[in-house]
């Protein structure tokens, strides 16, 4: 069937929109009614010894965000790359290796490459993908349909959020089957995952003024920490491709060896940080960069506003939630800071210059 806008300006505003329908859709593929997890009986963790994740760009960092998820709530070795380094590494692969390949469009070449790469090797290939007759469907063993619906715009939005919940589901499956105990509320919770993005949705108005400043900087940063890095990069990643703005996202404790030197007046920094155990940590980094002038961006919760907000230049406030859902949440700022700068900028949102939807050659 045709897509069309449905009444929004860009299609990558419609799936941003879109999301608390997305990853409900998510959600209810792999959850029952009652809250408990539904997934493939050939996935069986007790069997798996080490994970390896790979993919490109946006669902890369999916992966990265994942990877903090199934070492902490797993306690599995994970490694993560992307599949253009991965594809020519030629990585030893230890025995009872998971290999879980994540993709929107499933036609990525270097991440097929690299599928290709382990299916001599790995005990099972599983396919995160958005589009499930695509050719890492075809070549997986087990195909994980992401039940995003089509993403147009090329900025990568609900396919990111989707993946990302997904992703949540199979760390919490993992712990189940090895005889861990799920953080709290888990997988219980997940059933407010929705709601709880529609309400962070209600930021835009916020993002929208402060994206009138973001566009007149020249280089513009991001921070987290812990599940919150990737974020980070993640932020920067849509801003570069959408509003042609130098971005770069940092690990916050990364900071005092070499970043910080970049830091003055013009540079606006945007920081991610939910009230969590490392939050000190990352509003200490933001307290370092606001010394040299460094104009902040403070994303948290409302807990986090009252202790760290003074002296930052804007506060953004996200609803408060279990430390593992900070992630998907924080997507959304991430995605309306780039894509309120590209409309200040007038560039072109859906097809920015120079990039494909779908990376079908090296
Ligand atoms: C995201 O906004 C990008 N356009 C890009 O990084 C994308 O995520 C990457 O090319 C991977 O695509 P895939 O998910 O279709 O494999």
């Amino acid at each position: 069937a045709r897509v069309d806008k449905d009444g929004h300006k860009h299609f990558m505003a419609k799936e941003i929109a879109e999301q608390p329908v997305a990853i409900d859709r998510a959600l209810k593929a792999y959850m029952d009614d009652d809250g408990q997890l539904s997934l493939p009986a050939e996935l069986d963790f007790t069997k798996i010894e080490r994970l390896t994740m790979v993919a490109c760009g946006t669902a890369f960092y999916a992966c990265m965000v994942a990877k903090y998820w199934f070492e902490q709530i797993a306690r599995m070795p994970v490694e993560v790359d992307v599949a253009s380094e991965f594809r020519y590494r030629e990585p030893p692969v230890p025995e009872k290796t998971l290999a879980l390949f994540v993709s929107q469009s499933g036609e990525t070449a270097d991440t097929l490459a690299a599928l290709r790469y382990m299916e001599g090797k790995a005990q099972q290939i599983v396919g995160l993908v958005n589009v499930p007759e695509s050719s890492i469907a075809r070549e997986s063993d087990v195909i994980l349909p992401l039940h995003a619906g089509p993403e147009i715009s090329v900025a990568s939005t609900k396919a990111f959020t989707c993946q990302l919940s997904i992703l949540l589901l199979l760390a919490l499956r993992a712990a189940e089957q090895r005889g861990l105990p799920l953080p709290d509320g888990m997988p219980a919770d997940l059933r407010a995952l929705p709601g709880l993005i529609h309400q962070s949705l209600a930021a835009e108005k916020q993002i929208t003024a402060s994206a009138r400043g973001l566009a007149e900087a020249r280089d513009i940063i991001f921070l987290g920490r812990g599940q919150l890095y990737p974020l980070a990069l993640e932020g920067a990643l849509k801003l570069k491709e959408l509003s042609y703005i130098h971005a770069e996202g940092y690990a916050s404790g990364e900071l005092k060896h070499g970043p910080i030197a970049l830091i003055d007046e013009k540079v606006p920094v945007v920081v991610m940080a939910p009230r969590d155990a490392l939050f000190d940590k990352t509003v200490s980094n933001m307290q370092e960069v606001m010394a040299r002038g460094g104009k902040v961006i403070l994303i948290t919760d409302a807990e986090g506003a009252k202790i760290a907000g003074d002296g930052t230049h804007e506060v953004i406030v996200m609803p408060q939630v279990p430390d593992s859902l900070a992630p998907i949440l924080y997507a959304v700022p991430a995605q309306q800071i780039a894509y309120y700068t590209a409309i200040a900028k007038g560039t072109d949102v859906d097809q920015p210059r120079n990039l494909a939807k779908s990376v079908t050659v090296e």
